[in-house]
């Protein structure tokens, strides 16, 4: 089932969500909906909060980007309870888009490598690295886990300059193919 995404603007996307276990109710239908809802949007991840579910819990297909970058081969994942434990290497800008912020996208700092641990949708534990698109794709979805939006690592002129948007975007005045859900 294609879920609605949950634009800026809504205040799930700013809380820090809670952990879950397995026990946590119609977790694999909901793994399967976060993908289909990803797919028909273009997007390469999703995370709950965007679907309105503060959990923690985020999906990541971005093997449609692997012949642009290596480190993305094969990488499709689910990551629940995840937890960053370091994050080093080069500082990189890359551009960044969300589903929850369509219409934007921007150059993002972030650094190129992290450690992760975090349960699959078995819940077996990893622990694991990750570099490049990769790690930066998953800083992104953790991101939301933890109320926070890529726009938040703009510098404060930037953030100016996108206000009108944003505010639009709030309203759900955008030109989307997905289904959404804003203040309207
Ligand atoms: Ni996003």
């Amino acid at each position: 089932m294609i879920l609605p995404v949950y634009l800026y603007g809504q205040p799930v996307l700013r809380k820090v969500a809670e952990e879950i276990d397995e026990n946590y109710e119609g977790l694999h239908q909901l793994i399967e909906d976060m993908y289909e809802t990803m797919y028909k949007s273009d997007g390469i991840g999703l995370a709950a909060p965007q679907i309105g579910l503060s959990i923690r819990l985020f999906v990541i297909d971005a093997t449609p980007m692997e012949e642009d970058y290596p480190e993305l081969k094969d990488f499709k994942k689910v990551f629940i309870n995840a937890e960053i434990l370091e994050i080093y290497g080069d500082e990189m800008d890359e551009s960044e888009g969300c589903l929850s912020l369509p219409g934007i996208r921007e150059n993002v700092t972030r650094q190129s490598k992290i450690r992760i641990i975090y349960q699959d949708e078995n819940f077996v534990e990893h622990d694991e690295t990750y570099i490049g698109f990769a790690a930066r794709v998953i800083q992104h979805e953790y991101d939301h886990t933890e109320g926070t939006l890529f726009i938040d690592h703009l510098s404060q002129l930037k953030k100016r300059f996108l206000k009108g948007k944003l505010n639009s975007i709030s309203k759900g005045n955008v030109d989307v193919n997905y289904r959404i859900k804003s203040q309207k």
